[in-house]
Order: C-alpha cells, then structure tokens, then sequence
C-alpha cells in the first residue's frame, strides 16, 4: 500500500531521479511528480519513467503534492522554498537532499518566519561524479546513511514519513544535529573534493598536461575521482558550508606543511610516522565499513558447523604467534628506548588491540605485516594521553595488563571492553593497585569500564596474590616500573612468567626468589628483537584433535613450551597420548620445540591440582580429550575457569551434555565420564560458545569423534587468538564449515 498519494520531486538530476526511482519500485507513492527548468530533464525523466508528469512550473504542482522533495542545488534552495511558500498547506511534509543544512535552515526560518515543522532536513550520503537524470539509478540509496537533521520543532509525523522515504530506498537512516552534520561533512565529503578539483586543475595548467595525464594512471585516478562531479552543486556547497569547510581546510594546510618540512629534510621518521598512522587510521575504517574484525562484527554471525567422517588429522604446521607474548613485545617495545622488532606477532583481534592502543598512546608502531611489527619506543616517560577511552575488545590480558601500567602515567584514561570483558573481574587488579598510590574507578562489582586517574605517585608494596594470576602480577610489576622502591608479588602456585623473562629481555633486573618476583621501580628499558614462538594454547586444539582421532599424525612446529604453559603435555601424557618434543631449542628467552602427536587411546585420569594453573587456557580442550578417554577424568581447584572469557565450567559442561556425555559440575572443577573407544563419542546437537573462542575451537575439535554434525554459534571472537583456525583444521583433514551469517 503506497504511504502518499502524490510525491513531488523538486530537480530531476542524479539525486532527485534516483530517488524517485526507488521510491517507485517500492511503492511508496501512488503518483511521481516531477519540476525541472531544464527541458532536457524534463524529457528525460519521463522517458525513463522517473516521474509521470513534469512541468516547469512549480505552481502546476506543489499545491497537489502531499510529499516534496528538493533535490536542487544547496544555493537555489533558498528561492524554491520561497516559490514554494504560498503554494504548500500545512500537511504538506518538505524535505530536502542538501549537502548543507546550516544556510538551509537559515532560508527557510527567513522564509516561513520560523523552521516549519512540517520540514525535515536531510541529506543522502550516496551519489557519483556523473549528473543529470539519465544518471539515476534506483538503487543508489541501498546501504547507504541518510543523515537527518531535525529540530525539537519538527512535526513528529513529518519526521516519520521521510524516514520512511529513505527507507523505502534501502537506505540506513540516522539523526544528527544540524552544525554537526555540516562540520562532519565538511571533512569527510567537501574537503576531499576540494582537494581533488585543485590537483586537476593544477595538473591541468602546466604545459606538459597531456604527457602528464597520459602516465596519471593509479594514484591520480583514485585521488581525484570526483574531481568529475558537477561544478555547479560543488560551487554552491563551497559557498554554504563556508566556516566549516575553512576549518576543515586549516588543519589539511598545516598537515601538508608538516609533511613538507618532512620531505625537505629527508625526515624518514616523521614520513613514516605520518603514513603509518594514517594507514593504520585508514584500515581500521576500511574495517568498520566492511564489518570485518571482531570488533565490529557484533551485529554479525559466523557458526561453525563440523560434519562427521574427520580425520585423520594429519601434516606439519605452525599454529598463530602467541597471544601473551604478542601483548607483553608491543608494552615493553613501546615504553622501551630504541626500535624493537617483532616477528612471529599474533594478528588477532587481542593483540591487535593492545597494539591500536599504544598507537592511540602515540606510540609510532610499523606493521603487523606477516607477523612482522616494529615499534618505535618513547622511553618510559614517553606515552601520551589518548583522545578517547581505549577500547580492548574481548582481552582479558590487555586489560589488565593496561591498568598497571595505565596507573602511572600523568594523564588520565579509560578502558572499556566487549560484552563479555565488561563482565569480568577487575577488582583483582584495581585493588592491588590502590594499595600502591593508584587511584581506579571501576563499575559495581569491580566491573570495567576502568577509569584511571593520572598523576598519582605510586609506590612500592609486596603483594601475595590470592589467586594464581599471571594478569594480576604482570600487572603489579609493569606498574612497579615506575613506583618507589621494590614490588613484589608472591604467587600460591606457579603462573606464566613470560613478562619477568621479557623483562630481563629489555634489559631490566627482575628477582626470582622461590615464588615471589620482585623489582625495583625508575630504571630503563632497552629496546630488543623478538622472535615470538606458535601459541602452545592455540596448537592444544590440534594435539587434542590428533589425539582422539584414530590414524592421527600430527607435527606442530616451533611452539612455546614454557615451563608455566607446559601443563597441557603432562595432562595428555598422564592421559596415555602419544606425544614427543623435538628439536627443543631457546628463542629469545623462551623454550621451543616441535611437538608430535600420534592417535593413541587415551584413559580418565585425575588431574594434578599443581598442573591446573600451567594449563588453565587449555582445559575446555582438554574437557573434549577427557569425553573420549576411557573411564572419569576428575578436576578440582580450577575456579579460576569460572572467570575467563566466559565460565568455562559450565558452559563446557552445558555443551558436553547436549552432545550426551556425563558429567557432574563442582564449584572448582567437573567429572567427565569418558566413552572411550566407542566410535562417536558425541551426538548431534547446536551450541553456544558465549563470546569464548576456546569453547569454539574446543567443540569443533569435538566434532572429530560425532555421530551427526555440530553446529557452534556465535564463533566470531575465534579471530582474538586464532585468525584461520577454520581454514587450518580444514587442511589437516577436520570437516569443519564456517558460516557466515548477516545478523
Ligand atoms: C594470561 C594469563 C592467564 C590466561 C590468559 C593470558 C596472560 O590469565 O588465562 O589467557 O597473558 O598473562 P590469568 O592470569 O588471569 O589466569
């Protein structure tokens, strides 16, 4: 049902003609209109069947138009809505395609003695350099925004009806106030186009332009596109938008000199400062306008589904960079002096946002380009204040981490998270920090958002951690760094220690004695080379699918086997899996080895409680391993899984059971009764894995030993530690889709 009788189009060019194109095909109107001066248009639009009727003369149409729309350049606005003023009943609802709104709201509160409520400013950010109805198409609005501008005075009605217009088009409607709009505009839209009209044109006055223009290939043709749009429109805008257009201009003039300065002296660093910052800017945007990467996924889906008949799972292969190391080289490199490299870094979504955050830091950061990061340090006292909060997506690590060192800088800072950071435990780093002088705001429950004031002199204390954190000591020794005197940290049992050997790595004293690691604040980093080793957290899942899977024969080459990360080896082995270390050798402080597992049964076991802290990334696949073993695999003291991504616990055991194995939840651990031998261990069945990437990865190693096949919802944050686990696990012989799905 049409939701106007008649729509009247004010300017039949590219804009007005497609508009009304769309507005045709989803029959939004009984009727078209349409008032052009230019008879070509005129012509042209019935034609096409843009419009049914078009005049000259707006008097011939306004007065049976319930809805108008001018789509006439910004300038002209001014006396059309004058023409049109005597014309127009009350109900008749205006609006328009302007790419100002400022001077329109100007003419029309000129015209009409105030903003009539039944006009609704608007302005489609979609178009093309071509002009003139035969330009139009009427998909040109599909996907695109459709900014609003309405004031407290605009007739709710009104407001609802040209939503519903652009909708119709396909189009994502949003509100803005009016000097917003123009300022945004002004840098987004009008100052690109100045930009490019200049350099054609001053390409265009020297002698040599035809040879020049013939080699202007590439660059040229991507940078001055629009310089092709529709001088008249673009002249009227320029006028329009005059104030903020200027600004816009200002800051690009002063840029420009900087990067002059730069050329002129042969400033390497400040060039690929300036570009690494802005390619840096440019690809993140890229991101968010294609919702690639996590961290704007969350309105979309990506579900797993394994079939059953995997396997073996076979070859050699190098699992992804590992995540606590590639946080812990971009910390330190940056407060380092000097350049560090990095190789081996981890290109999740984890790192990747401690990495934008020292970046917004104003920390120069080179890459990561396959694996490859370099970061310029700025010293200890280097770090500036970031413009808005720091986002850590789904990291744990990167929060906590942060807030020590946070702690101690001069300015203040925020630090937020995804739905399922927010949720977790920061109490535990807040609390501690306190004690040392830091001043921290947490929600209720010692939730994030953490809000960090700057300033504040720390110092030295000694801490016994009440749980066995590696976050919480990390955090407490990165934020000793700069505090009076000695801190100290004494662990109950042992945890990953990859910042106290980083530390020594950069050249700074850190104490071992027994379970306490203690340093002394005010000394130096000294930036260092980095060779980071494959995620032992991340090559579990493909020991533990070797492991279950009859036939198997896998290598996974150059992993970490750190003595605090090690626990998942024991546990196989105690399990009765086939599996050898070779070629162990020490890479910048850390051991290495490859790691072979071959198929062999495996039985439940007890798990020692001292293995629970080395191994506490690797239990939901170990829980898998443990379904397929033969008789009960028991685990206590791990409350600790409780509090991670998600509660690992329960949220295993929830998806072991609806694949129909046994098992019995305890406050610190479970009970899993293993089927053993029998052929499928699991059933069919679809589940949830909460925001977890390792409850992810886990069942879908699960779906080796299924009778039926897995589906496993919601597995986007796999990219926080594991980008290509799919495409992997495909290529040593597991049946595992990944779906994409438009949420
Ligand atoms: C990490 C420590 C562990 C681990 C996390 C990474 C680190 O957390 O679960 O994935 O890099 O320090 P806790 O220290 O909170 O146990």
């Amino acid at each position: 049902m049409a939701q106007v009788r008649n729509l009247l189009v004010v300017g039949l060019g590219l804009i007005g003609g497609s508009l009304a194109l769309a507005a045709r095909r989803a029959g939004f109107a009984e009727h078209y209109l349409g008032v052009d001066l230019a008879q070509d248009e005129r012509q042209g639009a019935l034609t096409l069947g843009v419009v049914d009727e078009a005049s000259d003369k707006l008097e011939e149409m306004a007065p049976r138009a319930d809805l108008i729309l001018l789509a006439v350049p910004v300038l002209s606005m001014e006396s059309v809505l004058r023409q049109l003023q005597p014309l127009v009943s009350a109900s008749t609802v205006i609006t328009d395609a302007g790419s100002c709104k400022g001077v329109i709201a100007e003419a029309a509160t000129r015209i009409f003695g105030q903003l009539p409520p039944q006009l609704v400013l608007g302005h489609p950010i979609a178009g093309k350099e071509t002009s003139g109805v035969t330009a139009a198409e009427a998909q040109l609005f599909q996907q695109r925004k459709v900014i609003l501008t309405p004031e407290p005075s605009t007739s709710p009605q009104a407001l609802q009806l040209v939503r519903d217009l652009w909708q119709a088009t396909g189009a994502e409607v949003l509100e803005m106030p009016i000097d917003q709009h123009d300022e945004v505009l002004a840098r987004t839209s009008h100052l690109p186009h100045l930009l490019a009209f200049s350099l054609v044109d001053t390409l265009a006055r020297r002698d040599e332009r035809l040879e020049i223009f013939r080699y202007a290939a590439g660059g040229f043709r991507d940078f001055t596109r629009v310089a092709a749009s529709d001088p008249i429109m673009w002249r009227d805008i320029f006028l329009a938008n005059r104030e903020a257009t200027l600004g816009a201009l200002d800051e690009f003039l002063l840029g420009v000199q900087r990067l002059r300065t730069a050329v002129a002296e042969s400033d390497a660093e400040e060039l690929v400062g300036t570009f690494t910052h802005a390619k840096s800017a440019r690809d993140y945007f890229t991101a968010l306008l294609n919702e690639t990467g996590y961290q704007t996924m969350e309105n979309q889906k990506i579900n797993f589904v394994t079939q059953p008949g995997g396997g073996p799972v076979t070859g050699r292969v190098r699992v992804p960079g590992d995540k606590s190391i590639s946080h812990r080289s971009i910390m330190l490199g940056a407060l380092a002096e000097g350049t560090t490299r990095v190789k081996g870094f981890l290109e999740g979504e984890d790192a990747l946002a401690t990495l934008q955050t020292f970046r917004d830091l104003g920390v120069l950061i080179e890459g990561p380009h396959n694996g490859e990061v370099t970061i310029h340090g700025v010293g200890m006292q280097g770090l500036k204040a970031p413009q808005d909060p720091l986002y850590l997506g789904n990291s744990g690590t990167s929060m906590r981490l942060l807030a020590g060192l946070l702690a101690a800088q001069p300015f203040d800072c925020e630090l937020t998270g995804d739905a399922s950071l927010s949720k977790r435990p920061m109490g535990r780093v807040a609390d501690p920090l306190r004690l040392m002088g830091a001043e921290i705001a947490t929600e209720e429950g010692g939730r994030p958002p953490l809000k960090i004031a700057g300033g504040q002199p720390l110092k030295g204390i000694h801490y016994d951690l009440p749980m066995a954190s590696a976050q919480v000591k990390s955090c407490l020794l990165l934020a000793g760094l700069w505090a009076e005197g000695e801190t100290s940290v004494t662990e109950p049992a042992p945890t990953r220690d990859h910042t106290e050997r980083m530390l020594q790595g950069f050249g700074y004293p850190v104490k071992k004695e027994g379970a306490t690691a203690s340093l002394v604040g005010g000394g130096k980093l000294t930036a260092t080379d980095i060779d980071i080793p494959a995620d032992i957290s991340s090559a579990t899942f493909f020991m533990v699918a070797a492991a279950i899977t009859p036939g198997s024969d896998l290598v996974l080459e150059h992993v970490g086997i750190n003595p605090t990360r090690d626990g998942v080896i024991n546990i196989l082995r105690l399990m009765g899996a086939d599996l050898e270390t070779s070629h162990q050798r020490e890479v910048g402080g850390e051991p290495v080895a490859d790691i072979r597992v071959r198929y062999q049964p495996l039985k439940g076991i007890d798990i020692p409680e001292d293995q629970v802290p080395l191994a506490i990334d690797e239990f939901p696949a170990l829980f898998v391993a443990a379904a397929c073993a033969q008789g009960t695999t028991r685990l206590r003291g791990a409350e600790e899984l409780r509090v991670k991504e998600s509660d690992r616990i329960q949220v295993m055991a929830d998806g072991l059971q609806a694949l129909g194995v046994n098992c019995e939840v305890l406050e610190d651990g479970i009970d899993i009764q293993g089927k053993g031998e029998a052929e499928a261990v699991f059933s069919s069945a679809i589940l949830a894995c909460h925001h977890d990437h390792r409850i992810a990865m886990s069942f879908a190693v699960a779906g080796l030993r299924a009778s039926g096949s897995i589906t496993i919802e919601d597995c986007a944050t796999v990219n926080t530690s594991f980008p290509g686990f799919a495409e992997l696990a495909r290529s040593l012989g597991m049946k595992l889709d990944s779906d994409q799905l438009a949420g």
